[in-house]
């Protein structure tokens, strides 16, 4: 039996106040069962959600879920069928857990409205394509896949779909990331001259990782996340791509990819973007935002999980940074699941689009020519 949100909170006013927790219960049952529109009709149930990997960014996405009381985590495609059951089983949830291989049984569920992908990049492509075709909205780790042509595929059937596609660069969600955007958007920076992004990991990625990562390597994979962000604080797309790299680390450098990178973008207004990253840094996550502009300067800094520091005779000791990247964008990937499900419902619109992904994606692919004809090269986006 169903009862609406008001209805049973005007029985429980009406009683007397020791009958009341039984009701209060009652009501919170009722609150985690959301409006929630699939094809055009209105039903009363949790937003339903199929996740596919289980994995780094899985399982901060899969903690989102199960902390959300709108969403339903019906299933869990792992092609790691023993790490998925588990989790469920450690987690005691009543989630149903497949291999690849049997993932038309998710997404042939009515119940899903939409799944997230949070596998290998290379990968993306087919599950995208398949979630589309079954009608399912779909929230996919960045980038949505391997290359430019691929994301387009991808977009063009959601197009056809009529479903919403969203690539998850969390990164815009961060509220002091937000709010330097909310900073140049009030003229508070004035024009911009100059954007400087520093992202450094704490860890370097497996080798299974490095060779599932894309053909771009760590611009595709990683760079991705800081050409988005300078590209959306700029609000223009680059003119000038120079990107330069090297490999430190042994199995990196076997990979045919690069470590440690240098970017410098020239926009068509004279702003010059720098971005400085590394697969690893030890002294923690290393995650820093500048912008300068003509009045003034708005910069992100460091987080670190405590702001205590100790003075002694050797000087100032502080904690290290934030270990990495689930703990240093933990509020943003909570946001940016809030803002998708809100589009799922219908109550906003997709702050994410087609341009967006493919313009990320041709810098990053940009990046990796001009590292490897070593030198700048020309950017044209139309
Ligand atoms: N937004 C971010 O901050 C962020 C951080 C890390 C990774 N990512 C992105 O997330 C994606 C996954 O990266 P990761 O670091 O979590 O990788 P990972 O290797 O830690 O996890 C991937 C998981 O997917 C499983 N898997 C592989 N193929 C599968 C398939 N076809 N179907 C179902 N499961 C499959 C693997 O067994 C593994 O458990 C990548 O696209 C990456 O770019 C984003």
């Amino acid at each position: 039996m169903m009862f609406s949100l008001r209805s049973v909170r005007n029985a429980a006013m009406s009683l007397p106040v020791f009958s009341r927790p039984a009701v209060y219960s009652m009501m919170r049952e009722a609150s985690r069962k959301v409006q929630v529109c699939t094809n055009g009709n209105d039903t009363t149930r949790r937003v339903g959600v199929a996740l596919f990997g289980l994995g780094r960014a899985g399982t901060i996405h899969t903690d989102n879920i199960l902390t959300n009381p709108k969403l339903d985590l019906r299933w869990i495609i792992e092609e790691n069928l023993d790490l998925a059951k588990q989790f469920v089983h450690h987690r005691n949830l009543s989630t149903t857990t497949i291999q690849p291989k049997d993932m038309a049984r998710a997404l042939t569920d009515p119940n899903i409205d939409f799944v997230v992908v949070a596998t290998p990049t290379s990968t993306h492509l087919s599950i995208v394509t398949s979630s589309l075709k079954a009608q399912k909205a779909v929230f996919c780790e960045k980038p949505v896949a391997s290359s430019v042509d691929e994301i387009k595929l991808c977009y063009d059937e959601a197009e056809m779909a009529g479903k919403p596609l969203f690539s998850a660069f969390q990164r815009r969600f961060d509220p002091s990331i937000a709010s330097v955007k909310k900073h140049i958007q009030t003229g508070a920076i004035g024009k911009l001259h100059v954007i400087k992004t520093c992202s450094r990991d704490s860890q370097s990625p497996s080798r299974d990782y490095i060779l599932n990562s894309g053909n771009t390597g760590i611009f595709g994979d990683s760079a991705v996340h800081d050409i988005d962000l300078v590209c959306w604080l700029a609000g223009e797309t680059p003119s000038t791509v120079y990107a330069t790299g090297h490999a430190f680390i042994p199995y990196i450098k076997e990979a045919g990819d690069v470590d440690t990178v240098a970017i410098t973008l020239r926009f068509p207004s004279g702003l010059i973007a720098i971005i400085d990253m590394s697969r690893h840094a030890v002294y923690g996550y290393d995650q820093r935002v500048e912008v300068f502009g003509e009045n003034g300067m708005a910069v992100v800094q460091n987080m670190q999980p405590t702001t205590t520091v100790h003075w002694d005779k050797n000087g100032l000791h502080g904690p290290r940074l934030e270990d990495f990247f689930p703990t240093r964008y933990q509020e943003a990937y909570k946001r940016e699941l809030e803002h998708f499900v809100s589009v799922v419902e219908g109550k906003t619109q997709l702050l994410y689009h087609r341009n967006d992904a493919i313009l990320t994606l041709k810098v990053a692919e940009a990046c990796a020519e001009s590292n490897r004809q070593g030198q700048a090269i020309p950017f044209h986006f139309d």
